[in-house]
Protein backbone atom coordinates (compact mmCIF):
# COMPACT_ATOMS: atom_id res chain seq x y z
CA UNK A 1 0.00 0.00 0.00
CA UNK A 2 1.36 3.21 -0.97
CA UNK A 3 0.28 6.48 0.94
CA UNK A 4 1.26 9.83 -0.74
CA UNK A 5 1.52 12.62 1.85
CA UNK A 6 1.68 15.32 0.02
CA UNK A 7 0.44 19.22 -0.57
CA UNK A 8 1.86 22.14 -2.99
CA UNK A 9 2.42 23.66 -0.05
CA UNK A 10 5.39 23.92 2.10
CA UNK A 11 5.73 23.53 6.20
CA UNK A 12 1.76 22.28 6.25
CA UNK A 13 3.28 19.01 8.29
CA UNK A 14 3.79 16.43 5.07
CA UNK A 15 7.09 15.35 7.12
CA UNK A 16 5.34 15.29 10.58
CA UNK A 17 2.51 13.53 9.27
CA UNK A 18 4.71 10.97 7.68
CA UNK A 19 6.91 10.22 10.76
CA UNK A 20 4.09 9.98 13.39
CA UNK A 21 1.86 7.66 10.87
CA UNK A 22 5.04 5.77 10.19
CA UNK A 23 5.53 5.06 14.24
CA UNK A 24 2.15 4.62 14.41
CA UNK A 25 2.05 1.49 11.22
CA UNK A 26 5.17 0.36 12.94
CA UNK A 27 3.30 0.14 16.67
CA UNK A 28 0.32 -1.70 14.89
CA UNK A 29 2.60 -4.19 13.78
CA UNK A 30 2.76 -3.47 9.95
CA UNK A 31 5.98 -3.26 8.24
CA UNK A 32 6.76 0.38 6.72
CA UNK A 33 8.96 2.49 4.99
CA UNK A 34 9.69 6.25 4.23
CA UNK A 35 10.57 7.44 0.68
CA UNK A 36 11.84 11.15 1.41
CA UNK A 37 11.11 13.28 -2.28
CA UNK A 38 12.00 16.66 -0.23
CA UNK A 39 15.80 16.57 -1.76
CA UNK A 40 16.26 20.02 -0.28
CA UNK A 41 15.11 19.08 3.38
CA UNK A 42 15.59 15.60 3.94
CA UNK A 43 13.34 16.17 7.05
CA UNK A 44 12.72 12.47 6.69
CA UNK A 45 16.10 11.36 6.29
CA UNK A 46 17.83 13.45 9.10
CA UNK A 47 14.80 12.15 11.59
CA UNK A 48 16.07 8.77 10.50
CA UNK A 49 19.72 9.36 11.07
CA UNK A 50 18.59 10.82 14.49
CA UNK A 51 16.57 8.01 15.43
CA UNK A 52 18.78 5.21 14.49
CA UNK A 53 21.58 6.43 16.84
CA UNK A 54 19.75 6.24 19.63
CA UNK A 55 20.17 2.43 19.77
CA UNK A 56 18.42 -0.44 20.32
CA UNK A 57 15.09 0.42 21.82
CA UNK A 58 13.89 2.28 19.58
CA UNK A 59 12.99 0.63 16.17
CA UNK A 60 14.54 1.41 12.83
CA UNK A 61 12.28 3.01 10.16
CA UNK A 62 14.15 3.12 6.86
CA UNK A 63 14.05 5.53 4.73
CA UNK A 64 15.47 6.76 1.79
CA UNK A 65 16.30 9.95 0.32
CA UNK A 66 15.61 9.61 -3.75
CA UNK A 67 15.24 12.32 -6.32
CA UNK A 68 11.47 12.48 -8.06
CA UNK A 69 12.84 10.83 -11.52
CA UNK A 70 12.88 7.75 -8.79
CA UNK A 71 10.03 7.31 -7.13
CA UNK A 72 7.57 5.37 -8.91
CA UNK A 73 10.52 2.51 -9.27
CA UNK A 74 11.31 2.87 -5.80
CA UNK A 75 7.71 2.64 -4.34
CA UNK A 76 7.42 -0.39 -6.40
CA UNK A 77 9.95 -1.79 -5.53
CA UNK A 78 9.56 -1.25 -1.76
CA UNK A 79 5.46 -2.22 -2.22
CA UNK A 80 6.91 -5.44 -2.09
CA UNK A 81 9.43 -5.27 0.72
CA UNK A 82 6.77 -3.52 3.12
CA UNK A 83 3.42 -3.42 3.70
CA UNK A 84 3.29 0.62 3.96
CA UNK A 85 5.09 2.81 1.73
CA UNK A 86 4.69 6.41 2.88
CA UNK A 87 6.11 9.45 0.15
CA UNK A 88 7.08 12.50 2.21
CA UNK A 89 6.07 15.07 -0.24
CA UNK A 90 8.10 17.70 -2.23
CA UNK A 91 6.70 21.10 -1.35
CA UNK A 92 6.64 22.09 -5.05
CA UNK A 93 4.19 21.82 -8.21
CA UNK A 94 6.64 19.61 -9.67
CA UNK A 95 6.52 16.45 -11.49
CA UNK A 96 7.70 14.43 -8.32
CA UNK A 97 4.27 15.95 -6.50
CA UNK A 98 2.36 14.70 -9.76
CA UNK A 99 4.13 11.64 -10.24
CA UNK A 100 3.52 10.91 -6.28
CA UNK A 101 -0.72 11.58 -6.97
CA UNK A 102 -0.35 8.95 -9.72
CA UNK A 103 1.07 6.12 -8.06
CA UNK A 104 0.10 6.28 -4.83
CA UNK A 105 -3.17 4.14 -3.39
CA UNK A 106 -4.26 6.83 -0.77
CA UNK A 107 -2.95 10.44 -0.74
CA UNK A 108 -3.02 12.06 2.61
CA UNK A 109 -2.78 16.03 2.20
CA UNK A 110 -1.91 18.46 5.42
CA UNK A 111 -3.57 21.42 5.16
CA UNK A 112 -3.20 23.81 7.96
CA UNK A 113 -6.18 26.55 8.58
CA UNK A 114 -4.49 29.70 7.31
CA UNK A 115 -6.14 31.61 4.29
CA UNK A 116 -2.19 31.24 2.48
CA UNK A 117 -3.07 27.23 2.42
CA UNK A 118 -6.67 27.87 1.10
CA UNK A 119 -5.16 29.68 -1.79
CA UNK A 120 -2.71 26.83 -3.06
CA UNK A 121 -4.91 24.41 -2.08
CA UNK A 122 -7.05 25.58 -5.00
CA UNK A 123 -3.99 24.77 -7.26
CA UNK A 124 -3.40 21.39 -5.32
CA UNK A 125 -7.12 20.29 -6.07
CA UNK A 126 -6.98 21.10 -9.67
CA UNK A 127 -3.68 18.92 -9.83
CA UNK A 128 -5.83 16.17 -7.98
CA UNK A 129 -8.65 16.37 -10.76
CA UNK A 130 -6.34 16.44 -13.59
CA UNK A 131 -4.40 13.04 -12.05
CA UNK A 132 -8.16 11.17 -11.32
CA UNK A 133 -8.85 12.08 -15.18
CA UNK A 134 -6.19 8.89 -16.17
CA UNK A 135 -6.32 7.68 -12.44
CA UNK A 136 -10.43 7.59 -11.41
CA UNK A 137 -9.51 5.01 -8.25
CA UNK A 138 -7.13 7.82 -6.38
CA UNK A 139 -8.53 8.23 -2.89
CA UNK A 140 -7.28 11.36 -1.60
CA UNK A 141 -8.20 13.43 1.99
CA UNK A 142 -6.99 16.18 3.24
CA UNK A 143 -6.11 15.90 7.03
CA UNK A 144 -6.29 19.24 8.89
CA UNK A 145 -3.02 20.03 11.15
CA UNK A 146 -2.21 22.36 13.38
CA UNK A 147 -5.87 22.43 14.35
CA UNK A 148 -7.57 24.50 16.73
CA UNK A 149 -11.28 24.16 16.40
CA UNK A 150 -11.84 27.81 15.78
CA UNK A 151 -13.91 29.41 12.93
CA UNK A 152 -11.17 29.85 10.53
CA UNK A 153 -10.80 25.82 11.09
CA UNK A 154 -14.71 25.22 10.41
CA UNK A 155 -14.45 27.36 7.32
CA UNK A 156 -11.17 25.50 5.88
CA UNK A 157 -12.82 22.04 5.96
CA UNK A 158 -15.65 23.55 4.12
CA UNK A 159 -13.38 25.47 1.22
CA UNK A 160 -11.39 21.74 1.23
CA UNK A 161 -15.02 19.91 0.81
CA UNK A 162 -16.16 22.30 -1.73
CA UNK A 163 -13.21 21.77 -3.83
CA UNK A 164 -14.04 17.98 -3.61
CA UNK A 165 -11.72 16.90 -1.14
CA UNK A 166 -12.87 15.15 1.75
CA UNK A 167 -11.25 15.84 5.00
CA UNK A 168 -10.94 13.01 7.44
CA UNK A 169 -12.43 13.29 10.60
CA UNK A 170 -9.14 12.90 12.71
CA UNK A 171 -7.20 15.93 13.16
CA UNK A 172 -3.62 16.95 14.36
CA UNK A 173 -3.79 19.59 17.05
CA UNK A 174 -1.01 22.71 17.19
CA UNK A 175 0.94 20.81 20.10
CA UNK A 176 4.47 21.11 21.07
CA UNK A 177 5.14 17.27 21.08
CA UNK A 178 4.97 17.41 17.40
CA UNK A 179 7.62 20.27 17.21
CA UNK A 180 9.95 18.22 19.82
CA UNK A 181 9.36 14.72 18.85
CA UNK A 182 10.82 14.84 15.53
CA UNK A 183 13.91 16.57 16.79
CA UNK A 184 14.12 13.67 19.11
CA UNK A 185 13.97 11.58 16.10
CA UNK A 186 10.58 9.97 17.31
CA UNK A 187 7.15 10.12 16.89
CA UNK A 188 4.62 11.33 19.48
CA UNK A 189 3.45 7.81 20.24
CA UNK A 190 6.95 7.32 21.72
CA UNK A 191 7.58 11.01 23.05
CA UNK A 192 4.46 12.09 25.50
CA UNK A 193 1.30 14.31 25.43
CA UNK A 194 -1.83 11.82 25.19
CA UNK A 195 -3.77 14.38 23.22
CA UNK A 196 -1.70 14.11 20.31
CA UNK A 197 -0.75 10.48 20.64
CA UNK A 198 -4.54 9.72 20.86
CA UNK A 199 -4.71 12.20 17.75
CA UNK A 200 -2.50 9.88 15.49
CA UNK A 201 -4.06 6.69 17.05
CA UNK A 202 -7.31 7.82 15.75
CA UNK A 203 -5.82 8.34 12.18
CA UNK A 204 -4.09 5.44 12.17
CA UNK A 205 -7.84 3.59 12.52
CA UNK A 206 -9.18 5.98 10.38
CA UNK A 207 -6.88 5.25 7.41
CA UNK A 208 -7.26 1.75 8.08
CA UNK A 209 -11.22 1.65 8.11
CA UNK A 210 -10.54 3.56 4.51
CA UNK A 211 -8.16 0.67 3.34
CA UNK A 212 -10.90 -1.73 4.56
CA UNK A 213 -13.65 -0.31 2.83
N1 LIG B 1 0.50 19.76 14.56
C1 LIG B 1 1.58 20.52 14.76
N2 LIG B 1 1.76 21.19 15.91
C2 LIG B 1 2.86 21.97 16.10
N3 LIG B 1 3.83 22.11 15.21
C3 LIG B 1 3.72 21.47 14.04
C4 LIG B 1 2.61 20.62 13.74
N4 LIG B 1 2.78 20.10 12.50
C5 LIG B 1 3.94 20.58 12.04
N5 LIG B 1 4.51 21.39 12.95
C6 LIG B 1 5.79 22.13 12.79
O1 LIG B 1 5.66 22.93 11.62
C7 LIG B 1 6.88 22.90 10.86
C8 LIG B 1 6.58 22.36 9.45
O2 LIG B 1 6.16 21.00 9.57
P1 LIG B 1 6.71 19.90 8.55
O3 LIG B 1 8.18 20.01 8.41
O4 LIG B 1 6.13 18.59 8.95
O5 LIG B 1 5.99 20.43 7.23
P2 LIG B 1 6.31 20.01 5.73
O6 LIG B 1 5.04 20.16 4.98
O7 LIG B 1 6.99 18.71 5.67
O8 LIG B 1 7.31 21.16 5.33
P3 LIG B 1 8.26 21.24 4.02
O9 LIG B 1 7.34 21.59 2.90
O10 LIG B 1 9.20 22.34 4.37
O11 LIG B 1 8.87 19.90 3.84
C9 LIG B 1 7.85 22.04 11.64
O12 LIG B 1 8.63 22.88 12.45
C10 LIG B 1 6.94 21.17 12.50
O13 LIG B 1 7.57 20.75 13.70
MG1 LIG C 1 8.84 18.14 4.82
Amino acid sequence: MVIGITNLKGGVGKSTLSQNLAVALLQKGYSVCILDTDIEQRSSTKWASIRDGLGDGVAHIPVSSIEGGQVAKMSEHNSSLYDFVLIDGSPQLSKTATKTLLISDIVLIPVTPSGLDIWSFENFSLRLEEVKTVKPSLRAYAVLNRYRGNNLDKEVIDVVENFGVPVLNSKLGDRIAYREAPIAGLGVLEYKDTKAQNEVQSLLTELENIIKS
